[in-house]
Protein backbone atom coordinates (compact mmCIF):
# COMPACT_ATOMS: atom_id res chain seq x y z
CA UNK A 1 0.00 0.00 0.00
CA UNK A 2 2.78 2.20 1.34
CA UNK A 3 4.63 1.63 -2.37
CA UNK A 4 1.42 2.52 -4.00
CA UNK A 5 0.76 5.62 -2.46
CA UNK A 6 4.91 6.55 -3.13
CA UNK A 7 4.88 6.14 -6.86
CA UNK A 8 1.48 7.91 -7.23
CA UNK A 9 3.07 11.00 -5.42
CA UNK A 10 6.52 9.82 -7.86
CA UNK A 11 4.08 10.11 -10.58
CA UNK A 12 2.18 13.01 -10.05
CA UNK A 13 5.58 15.10 -9.20
CA UNK A 14 6.74 14.27 -12.94
CA UNK A 15 3.41 15.32 -14.64
CA UNK A 16 3.61 18.32 -12.74
CA UNK A 17 7.19 18.75 -13.49
CA UNK A 18 6.91 18.15 -17.25
CA UNK A 19 4.01 20.74 -17.84
CA UNK A 20 5.82 23.20 -15.79
CA UNK A 21 8.59 22.64 -18.13
CA UNK A 22 6.36 22.66 -21.59
CA UNK A 23 4.88 26.18 -20.21
CA UNK A 24 8.02 28.03 -19.68
CA UNK A 25 9.50 26.38 -23.16
CA UNK A 26 6.26 28.15 -24.44
CA UNK A 27 6.79 31.52 -22.79
CA UNK A 28 10.58 31.48 -24.38
CA UNK A 29 9.58 31.24 -27.67
CA UNK A 30 7.24 33.81 -27.24
CA UNK A 31 9.56 36.51 -25.76
CA UNK A 32 11.84 35.85 -28.02
CA UNK A 33 9.69 36.43 -31.30
CA UNK A 34 8.69 39.54 -29.37
CA UNK A 35 12.11 41.34 -28.79
CA UNK A 36 13.41 44.00 -29.54
CA UNK A 37 16.68 42.10 -30.54
CA UNK A 38 14.86 39.77 -33.39
CA UNK A 39 13.44 42.53 -34.93
CA UNK A 40 16.52 44.96 -34.54
CA UNK A 41 18.51 41.78 -36.09
CA UNK A 42 16.26 41.78 -39.26
CA UNK A 43 15.26 45.13 -40.14
CA UNK A 44 16.77 47.79 -37.00
CA UNK A 45 20.12 49.94 -38.68
CA UNK A 46 23.23 48.87 -36.68
CA UNK A 47 21.21 46.39 -34.34
CA UNK A 48 19.19 49.40 -32.80
CA UNK A 49 15.94 48.41 -30.54
CA UNK A 50 14.06 49.08 -33.28
CA UNK A 51 9.93 48.32 -33.90
CA UNK A 52 8.95 47.71 -37.51
CA UNK A 53 6.80 50.05 -39.22
CA UNK A 54 2.99 49.58 -39.10
CA UNK A 55 3.30 48.48 -43.24
CA UNK A 56 -0.26 48.82 -43.72
CA UNK A 57 -0.31 52.53 -43.80
CA UNK A 58 -2.64 54.72 -42.36
CA UNK A 59 -4.74 56.98 -44.37
CA UNK A 60 -3.58 60.45 -44.38
CA UNK A 61 -5.88 62.61 -42.26
CA UNK A 62 -6.27 59.53 -40.00
CA UNK A 63 -7.22 61.20 -36.31
CA UNK A 64 -4.46 60.76 -33.94
CA UNK A 65 -3.52 57.14 -32.24
CA UNK A 66 -1.13 56.74 -29.22
CA UNK A 67 1.98 56.26 -30.48
CA UNK A 68 3.62 52.50 -30.50
CA UNK A 69 4.38 51.18 -27.08
CA UNK A 70 7.84 51.49 -25.65
CA UNK A 71 9.97 48.61 -24.92
CA UNK A 72 9.89 48.01 -21.10
CA UNK A 73 13.44 48.53 -20.55
CA UNK A 74 14.70 51.18 -22.76
CA UNK A 75 18.09 50.32 -24.27
CA UNK A 76 21.03 53.04 -24.94
CA UNK A 77 21.72 52.45 -29.20
CA UNK A 78 25.32 52.96 -30.77
CA UNK A 79 24.80 56.69 -31.12
CA UNK A 80 23.63 56.89 -27.65
CA UNK A 81 20.26 57.49 -28.34
CA UNK A 82 17.48 55.66 -27.15
CA UNK A 83 14.00 55.30 -27.34
CA UNK A 84 11.71 56.91 -24.11
CA UNK A 85 14.75 58.82 -23.22
CA UNK A 86 12.57 61.66 -21.68
CA UNK A 87 10.85 59.00 -18.78
CA UNK A 88 10.70 60.63 -15.51
CA UNK A 89 12.88 63.28 -16.62
CA UNK A 90 10.71 66.38 -15.98
CA UNK A 91 9.80 67.93 -13.03
CA UNK A 92 6.73 66.17 -12.41
CA UNK A 93 8.02 62.66 -13.17
CA UNK A 94 4.65 61.55 -14.33
CA UNK A 95 4.46 64.02 -17.67
CA UNK A 96 5.15 62.41 -20.66
CA UNK A 97 6.74 65.32 -22.51
CA UNK A 98 7.11 63.29 -25.63
CA UNK A 99 3.42 62.48 -25.75
CA UNK A 100 2.43 65.98 -25.26
CA UNK A 101 4.33 66.91 -27.70
CA UNK A 102 3.28 64.43 -30.45
CA UNK A 103 -0.21 65.38 -29.24
CA UNK A 104 0.43 69.14 -30.56
CA UNK A 105 2.14 68.14 -34.06
CA UNK A 106 -1.02 65.96 -34.49
CA UNK A 107 -3.36 69.18 -33.84
CA UNK A 108 -0.95 71.49 -36.01
CA UNK A 109 -0.76 68.50 -38.94
CA UNK A 110 -4.61 68.55 -39.02
CA UNK A 111 -4.61 72.57 -39.46
CA UNK A 112 -1.41 72.51 -42.39
CA UNK A 113 -0.81 69.22 -43.53
CA UNK A 114 2.36 70.62 -45.40
CA UNK A 115 4.24 70.67 -42.14
CA UNK A 116 4.97 67.03 -43.62
CA UNK A 117 7.34 68.02 -46.51
CA UNK A 118 8.57 71.09 -44.38
CA UNK A 119 9.96 68.75 -41.93
CA UNK A 120 10.94 66.55 -43.50
CA UNK A 121 13.52 68.42 -45.67
CA UNK A 122 14.42 70.70 -42.26
CA UNK A 123 15.59 66.92 -40.93
CA UNK A 124 17.30 66.53 -43.56
CA UNK A 125 19.24 69.55 -44.13
CA UNK A 126 19.74 69.59 -40.12
CA UNK A 127 21.38 65.99 -39.89
CA UNK A 128 23.63 66.49 -43.10
CA UNK A 129 25.41 69.68 -41.75
CA UNK A 130 27.31 68.72 -38.23
CA UNK A 131 24.83 65.89 -37.77
CA UNK A 132 21.07 66.41 -36.01
CA UNK A 133 22.08 69.10 -33.74
CA UNK A 134 19.57 71.75 -34.28
CA UNK A 135 22.64 73.86 -35.98
CA UNK A 136 19.68 74.89 -38.49
CA UNK A 137 17.59 76.51 -36.22
CA UNK A 138 19.99 79.51 -34.98
CA UNK A 139 19.61 82.57 -36.71
CA UNK A 140 21.86 85.02 -37.55
CA UNK A 141 23.18 86.86 -40.89
CA UNK A 142 25.52 84.08 -41.78
CA UNK A 143 23.97 80.66 -39.96
CA UNK A 144 23.35 77.55 -41.54
CA UNK A 145 19.64 78.77 -41.88
CA UNK A 146 21.19 82.19 -44.46
CA UNK A 147 22.81 79.40 -46.71
CA UNK A 148 21.19 79.36 -50.06
CA UNK A 149 20.12 75.70 -49.62
CA UNK A 150 18.10 76.74 -46.52
CA UNK A 151 16.26 80.05 -48.02
CA UNK A 152 13.17 77.79 -49.00
CA UNK A 153 12.95 75.73 -45.90
CA UNK A 154 10.08 75.92 -43.63
CA UNK A 155 8.88 74.88 -40.16
CA UNK A 156 11.04 76.58 -37.95
CA UNK A 157 7.63 78.03 -36.49
CA UNK A 158 6.29 74.53 -35.64
CA UNK A 159 9.86 73.89 -33.70
CA UNK A 160 9.48 76.97 -32.04
CA UNK A 161 5.57 76.67 -31.09
CA UNK A 162 6.76 73.23 -29.90
CA UNK A 163 9.81 74.55 -27.79
CA UNK A 164 7.11 76.88 -26.22
CA UNK A 165 5.36 74.02 -24.64
CA UNK A 166 8.68 71.69 -23.78
CA UNK A 167 10.06 75.04 -21.61
CA UNK A 168 6.55 75.52 -19.73
CA UNK A 169 6.24 71.93 -18.82
CA UNK A 170 9.39 70.63 -18.53
CA UNK A 171 12.34 73.36 -18.39
CA UNK A 172 15.43 73.19 -19.55
CA UNK A 173 15.15 69.26 -20.50
CA UNK A 174 14.36 68.93 -24.23
CA UNK A 175 16.59 69.47 -27.34
CA UNK A 176 15.12 71.58 -29.88
CA UNK A 177 17.05 68.56 -31.84
CA UNK A 178 14.78 66.13 -30.51
CA UNK A 179 12.01 68.23 -30.75
CA UNK A 180 12.73 67.88 -34.59
CA UNK A 181 13.50 63.95 -34.49
CA UNK A 182 9.54 63.77 -32.39
CA UNK A 183 8.00 66.15 -34.73
CA UNK A 184 9.18 64.57 -38.26
CA UNK A 185 8.23 61.43 -36.95
CA UNK A 186 4.97 62.01 -36.42
CA UNK A 187 3.73 63.73 -39.26
CA UNK A 188 5.24 60.81 -41.48
CA UNK A 189 3.19 58.57 -39.65
CA UNK A 190 -0.02 61.06 -40.23
CA UNK A 191 0.59 61.66 -44.00
CA UNK A 192 0.37 58.12 -45.27
CA UNK A 193 3.97 57.09 -43.83
CA UNK A 194 5.86 54.43 -41.83
CA UNK A 195 4.92 54.53 -38.01
CA UNK A 196 8.24 53.88 -36.37
CA UNK A 197 9.66 54.53 -32.35
CA UNK A 198 12.21 57.76 -32.74
CA UNK A 199 14.93 57.40 -30.17
CA UNK A 200 15.73 60.70 -27.98
CA UNK A 201 18.45 62.36 -26.26
CA UNK A 202 19.98 64.47 -28.81
CA UNK A 203 21.65 67.85 -27.54
CA UNK A 204 21.69 70.88 -28.98
CA UNK A 205 25.10 72.05 -30.89
CA UNK A 206 26.86 74.89 -30.65
CA UNK A 207 28.05 76.07 -34.23
CA UNK A 208 26.15 76.80 -37.01
CA UNK A 209 27.79 78.68 -39.72
CA UNK A 210 26.74 78.91 -43.26
CA UNK A 211 29.54 78.34 -45.27
CA UNK A 212 29.74 74.74 -43.54
CA UNK A 213 26.35 74.43 -45.97
CA UNK A 214 27.26 71.97 -48.10
CA UNK A 215 24.20 69.63 -49.18
CA UNK A 216 23.99 68.24 -52.43
CA UNK A 217 22.21 69.69 -55.40
CA UNK A 218 19.17 68.73 -57.97
CA UNK A 219 21.52 68.47 -60.61
CA UNK A 220 24.79 66.18 -59.30
CA UNK A 221 24.71 62.90 -61.39
CA UNK A 222 23.69 60.05 -59.70
CA UNK A 223 27.32 58.78 -59.12
CA UNK A 224 27.89 61.89 -57.12
CA UNK A 225 25.25 62.00 -54.88
CA UNK A 226 26.03 58.27 -54.11
CA UNK A 227 29.25 59.92 -52.76
CA UNK A 228 27.96 62.75 -50.91
CA UNK A 229 25.92 60.04 -48.99
CA UNK A 230 28.53 57.45 -48.56
CA UNK A 231 30.55 60.40 -47.17
CA UNK A 232 27.92 60.27 -44.55
CA UNK A 233 27.76 56.21 -44.06
CA UNK A 234 24.50 55.56 -46.35
CA UNK A 235 23.90 53.08 -49.00
CA UNK A 236 23.02 53.93 -52.47
CA UNK A 237 19.69 51.80 -51.53
CA UNK A 238 19.25 54.00 -47.96
CA UNK A 239 20.07 57.09 -50.81
CA UNK A 240 17.28 56.04 -53.17
CA UNK A 241 14.54 55.88 -49.85
CA UNK A 242 15.68 58.87 -48.75
CA UNK A 243 15.34 60.89 -51.58
CA UNK A 244 11.38 58.82 -51.96
CA UNK A 245 10.72 61.71 -49.91
CA UNK A 246 10.16 63.61 -52.65
CA UNK A 247 6.87 62.18 -52.58
CA UNK A 248 5.60 64.79 -50.81
CA UNK A 249 5.99 68.90 -51.21
CA UNK A 250 7.18 71.16 -54.07
CA UNK A 251 10.08 72.02 -55.81
CA UNK A 252 10.73 75.79 -57.61
CA UNK A 253 11.25 76.15 -61.14
CA UNK A 254 14.31 77.27 -60.78
CA UNK A 255 15.45 73.64 -59.99
CA UNK A 256 14.11 72.19 -62.90
CA UNK A 257 13.34 74.53 -65.63
CA UNK A 258 16.32 73.47 -67.68
CA UNK A 259 15.01 70.12 -68.45
CA UNK A 260 11.79 71.68 -70.26
CA UNK A 261 13.55 73.49 -73.10
CA UNK A 262 14.84 72.31 -75.66
CA UNK A 263 18.03 74.54 -76.03
CA UNK A 264 19.24 74.48 -73.09
CA UNK A 265 22.42 71.71 -71.99
CA UNK A 266 19.91 69.86 -69.58
CA UNK A 267 16.94 69.94 -71.95
CA UNK A 268 15.48 65.92 -71.46
CA UNK A 269 13.75 64.78 -74.31
CA UNK A 270 12.73 61.44 -72.50
CA UNK A 271 10.12 63.26 -69.67
CA UNK A 272 6.89 62.52 -70.31
CA UNK A 273 5.44 65.21 -72.93
CA UNK A 274 1.72 65.62 -71.83
CA UNK A 275 4.20 66.49 -68.22
CA UNK A 276 6.58 68.48 -70.01
CA UNK A 277 3.73 71.20 -71.48
CA UNK A 278 2.27 71.15 -68.26
CA UNK A 279 5.19 72.39 -66.76
CA UNK A 280 6.14 74.64 -69.44
CA UNK A 281 2.74 76.75 -68.25
CA UNK A 282 3.98 76.68 -64.38
CA UNK A 283 7.40 78.04 -65.85
CA UNK A 284 7.29 79.80 -68.55
CA UNK A 285 10.89 80.40 -70.02
CA UNK A 286 13.38 82.62 -68.35
CA UNK A 287 10.02 84.53 -66.81
CA UNK A 288 12.06 84.10 -63.06
CA UNK A 289 8.72 83.10 -61.48
CA UNK A 290 8.53 81.99 -58.07
CA UNK A 291 5.92 79.10 -59.54
CA UNK A 292 6.00 75.65 -57.93
CA UNK A 293 5.32 72.16 -58.68
CA UNK A 294 4.33 69.03 -56.79
CA UNK A 295 7.47 66.63 -56.12
CA UNK A 296 5.28 63.80 -57.11
CA UNK A 297 3.31 64.22 -59.82
CA UNK A 298 0.31 61.43 -59.08
CA UNK A 299 -2.09 64.00 -58.24
CA UNK A 300 -4.00 61.70 -56.02
CA UNK A 301 -0.65 61.45 -54.10
CA UNK A 302 1.14 64.89 -53.96
CA UNK A 303 0.50 65.24 -50.54
CA UNK A 304 0.84 61.20 -49.22
CA UNK A 305 4.09 59.92 -48.15
CA UNK A 306 4.09 56.70 -49.86
CA UNK A 307 5.72 54.77 -52.73
CA UNK A 308 3.77 56.78 -55.80
CA UNK A 309 6.77 58.88 -56.53
CA UNK A 310 8.85 56.30 -57.40
CA UNK A 311 6.23 54.92 -59.98
CA UNK A 312 5.84 58.80 -61.48
CA UNK A 313 10.01 58.61 -61.81
CA UNK A 314 9.76 54.87 -63.82
CA UNK A 315 7.22 56.86 -65.71
CA UNK A 316 9.50 59.46 -66.64
CA UNK A 317 7.23 62.03 -65.07
CA UNK A 318 10.84 62.89 -62.04
CA UNK A 319 10.74 66.60 -61.38
CA UNK A 320 14.28 67.32 -60.16
CA UNK A 321 16.87 65.98 -62.28
CA UNK A 322 18.32 63.69 -59.95
CA UNK A 323 15.01 62.50 -58.76
CA UNK A 324 14.59 61.43 -62.57
CA UNK A 325 17.45 59.77 -62.75
CA UNK A 326 17.36 57.57 -60.15
CA UNK A 327 15.39 55.60 -62.50
CA UNK A 328 17.87 55.84 -65.54
CA UNK A 329 20.94 54.64 -63.61
CA UNK A 330 21.63 51.12 -63.58
CA UNK A 331 23.29 51.79 -60.09
CA UNK A 332 19.80 52.93 -58.56
CA UNK A 333 17.27 51.27 -61.34
CA UNK A 334 16.63 47.99 -59.60
CA UNK A 335 15.99 49.92 -56.10
CA UNK A 336 13.56 52.41 -57.82
CA UNK A 337 11.40 49.57 -59.74
CA UNK A 338 11.11 47.60 -56.15
CA UNK A 339 9.94 50.10 -54.18
CA UNK A 340 7.64 50.81 -56.88
CA UNK A 341 5.76 47.72 -56.64
CA UNK A 342 5.81 47.51 -53.09
CA UNK A 343 4.46 49.67 -50.22
CA UNK A 344 5.42 47.99 -47.42
CA UNK A 345 8.82 47.44 -48.36
CA UNK A 346 8.98 51.11 -48.69
CA UNK A 347 7.63 51.70 -45.34
CA UNK A 348 9.94 49.10 -44.00
CA UNK A 349 13.00 50.63 -45.88
CA UNK A 350 12.22 54.41 -45.09
CA UNK A 351 11.67 53.65 -41.62
CA UNK A 352 14.78 52.19 -40.74
CA UNK A 353 16.61 55.23 -43.15
CA UNK A 354 14.99 57.32 -41.25
CA UNK A 355 16.36 55.93 -37.54
CA UNK A 356 19.57 56.34 -39.23
CA UNK A 357 18.84 59.19 -40.40
CA UNK A 358 18.03 60.94 -37.36
CA UNK A 359 21.23 59.55 -35.17
CA UNK A 360 23.60 61.00 -37.84
CA UNK A 361 26.48 62.50 -35.82
CA UNK A 362 24.64 63.51 -32.74
CA UNK A 363 25.79 64.70 -29.27
CA UNK A 364 24.80 63.02 -26.36
CA UNK A 365 25.67 62.99 -22.71
CA UNK A 366 27.61 65.99 -21.94
CA UNK A 367 27.88 67.35 -25.57
CA UNK A 368 26.36 70.71 -26.60
CA UNK A 369 23.55 72.17 -24.33
CA UNK A 370 20.12 72.02 -24.27
CA UNK A 371 18.97 75.02 -25.69
CA UNK A 372 16.37 77.47 -23.84
CA UNK A 373 15.66 79.33 -27.22
CA UNK A 374 15.96 76.96 -30.67
CA UNK A 375 17.04 79.93 -32.33
CA UNK A 376 19.63 81.31 -29.98
CA UNK A 377 22.60 79.60 -28.85
CA UNK A 378 22.53 79.86 -24.81
C1 LIG B 1 20.50 64.34 -53.35
C2 LIG B 1 19.71 64.69 -52.36
C3 LIG B 1 18.67 65.75 -52.42
C4 LIG B 1 18.56 66.84 -53.23
C5 LIG B 1 19.52 67.27 -54.33
C6 LIG B 1 17.35 67.53 -52.88
C7 LIG B 1 16.92 68.70 -53.46
C8 LIG B 1 15.70 69.30 -53.23
C9 LIG B 1 15.21 70.49 -53.90
C10 LIG B 1 15.97 71.28 -54.94
C11 LIG B 1 13.97 70.74 -53.42
C12 LIG B 1 13.05 71.89 -53.83
C13 LIG B 1 13.21 73.04 -52.86
C14 LIG B 1 12.41 74.25 -53.23
O1 LIG B 1 12.12 74.49 -54.39
O2 LIG B 1 12.07 75.02 -52.30
C15 LIG B 1 13.68 69.73 -52.45
C16 LIG B 1 12.51 69.65 -51.75
C17 LIG B 1 12.28 68.71 -50.78
N1 LIG B 1 13.16 67.77 -50.29
FE1 LIG B 1 14.92 67.28 -51.10
N2 LIG B 1 16.74 66.86 -51.86
C18 LIG B 1 17.51 65.78 -51.56
C19 LIG B 1 17.26 64.85 -50.57
C20 LIG B 1 16.21 64.90 -49.72
C21 LIG B 1 16.02 64.05 -48.59
C22 LIG B 1 17.01 62.95 -48.16
C23 LIG B 1 14.85 64.41 -47.99
C24 LIG B 1 14.20 63.87 -46.76
C25 LIG B 1 14.70 62.96 -45.96
C26 LIG B 1 14.30 65.47 -48.78
C27 LIG B 1 13.08 66.05 -48.56
C28 LIG B 1 12.55 67.06 -49.34
C29 LIG B 1 11.18 67.50 -49.21
C30 LIG B 1 10.13 66.91 -48.30
C31 LIG B 1 11.02 68.57 -50.09
C32 LIG B 1 9.77 69.44 -50.29
C33 LIG B 1 9.91 70.65 -49.37
C34 LIG B 1 8.71 71.57 -49.34
O3 LIG B 1 7.65 71.26 -49.88
O4 LIG B 1 8.85 72.64 -48.73
N3 LIG B 1 15.15 65.77 -49.80
N4 LIG B 1 14.75 68.87 -52.34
Amino acid sequence: MKLIQVTSIVVIMLILALSHLGQSHARSEKGESNSGRGYGAAQGPKGRGFVPPITSSPPPLSPPSPPPPSPSTPTTTTSGLKVGFYEGLCPNKLDDIQAILTLKVQELFRKNSTILPALLRLQFHDCFVHGCDASILIDGPSSEKAAGPNLSVRGYDVIDALKDIAEAQCPGVVSCADIIAIATKEVIKMGGGPDYQVETGRRDGLVSKSEDVNLPSPSLTVSQSISEFSAKKFTPEEMVILLGCHSVGISHCQFFEARLYNDTTQFDPLMDPTLRNQLKQTCPKNANSNNVAFLDQNPQSSNILDNSFFDQIVKQRGILPIDQDLARDPQTSAFVLQFAGDRSLFNNKLASAMVKLQALDVLTGSKGQIRKTCSRIN
